[in-house]
């Protein structure tokens, strides 16, 4: 039976669990992960880069690549479509001293699939094929593919890429149960995960798609068989979710931070990082993730939107943990 997995192999690396956070364009940024590393997934990534702009030293992705002392492991995702820039970013993102690296097979923007790179890769196979050959012969740290199922519900080719993967020396494989026609609509089709996780005879598979709390996860492992869960959204809103998954696991009772607390304190870290001119946006970013997991906060989340300066977002939610202290206590 595939569950939660203290310690777990993937390739030469291992990790301390099965749970791995998603890579997220925009928000799995040094902040997010300081936050996520308090909580212990199996895996962090940060944000996906262009593999052009890592040769081309673009200032902006060397930011986004950077990896502070306690955030290990984590990942890179690289996205492209030409194998010989795709090796070369592939080099010097392992000598940044990531753990792993990953390949985006998955990534729905027109933006991003106009030069086949992204899910675009799922409708030319024999690119993609090369893609992941160069890749794995560039690095000695493990590679894996995170994938959609296909293209559209006419083209799944989950089979032919968990082949291609165990052929081609890919350490594991993601397989988000949507096809890139859904992009996030719908919802993620287990069956798609279950038949990738069938065919794999060498290599881990790990399901992604839908897991919000530790019944949603559970489901997903008994559906699919998987070995691992890659989670993405709600870790936006709920950074502790692999905890709540291995206190269902361990049937340990499970009490969850104070998301205000965590909120803050994800505030912190963003003051860290961004200029003064990107922080509003940033924090009502986040914000918006963390309530998004709340109850009774609708006026919180109204006054955040309208929020015009760093102080008066600090305030709305220092306003609104005190009267809610001040209830609780009355309740009580
Ligand atoms: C805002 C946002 C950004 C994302 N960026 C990436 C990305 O850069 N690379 C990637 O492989 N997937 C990306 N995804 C897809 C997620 O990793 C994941 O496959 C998808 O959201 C389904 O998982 P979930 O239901 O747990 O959210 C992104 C998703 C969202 C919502």
């Amino acid at each position: 039976m595939s569950h939660y997995q203290e310690k777990f192999q993937l390739g030469s690396l291992l990790l301390p669990n099965n749970i791995f956070y998603a890579p997220m364009a925009g928000h799995t940024d040094c902040a997010f992960r300081r936050i996520a590393s308090l909580f212990g997934p199996g895996l962090t990534f940060c944000e996906m880069v262009k593999i052009e702009a890592v040769v081309r030293r673009c200032p902006e992705t060397l930011r986004m690549l950077e990896i502070e002392k306690g955030n290990h492991p984590i990942g890179a995702q690289i996205c492209g479509s030409n194998p010989s820039i795709a090796a070369e970013a592939a080099k010097f993102v392992e000598g940044l001293g990531f753990d792993l690296i990953d390949l985006n097979c998955g990534c729905p923007v027109n933006k991003v699939t106009k030069d086949c790179s992204g899910s675009a890769l799922l409708r030319d196979l024999p690119l993609l094929r090369k893609m992941i050959s160069a890749i794995v012969c560039s690095v000695s740290i493990p590679v894996t593919m995170k994938v959609r199922s296909g293209w559209d519900e006419e083209s799944i080719c989950v089979l032919e890429l968990v082949q291609m993967a165990e052929e081609h020396g890919i350490s594991g494989i993601t397989i988000h149960g949507r096809t890139r026609k859904q992009k996030y609509e719908g919802f993620s089709n287990p069956l798609h995960i279950a038949e990738g996780k069938k065919r794999a005879k060498k290599i881990p598979v790990f399901g992604n798609g839908d897991v919000r709390d530790a019944e949603t996860a559970r489901s997903l492992f008994e559906k699919t068989h998987c070995d691992g869960l890659m989670i993405a959204r709600a870790a936006l809103a709920m950074p502790w979710i692999v905890q709540e998954i291995r206190s269902d696991f361990l049937h340990t009772p499970f009490i969850p931070p104070d998301p205000l607390e965590i909120l803050s304190l994800h505030f912190s870290h963003l003051e860290e990082y961004y200029p003064p001119e990107k922080l509003l946006y940033q924090m009502k970013r986040i914000a918006c993730g963390y309530l998004k997991g709340m109850r009774g906060v609708k006026k919180l989340r109204t006054a955040c939107n309208h929020s015009k300066t760093v102080e008066e977002m600090k305030r709305n939610i220092h306003f609104f943990k005190e009267q809610r202290d001040v209830q609780d206590v009355a309740d009580d």
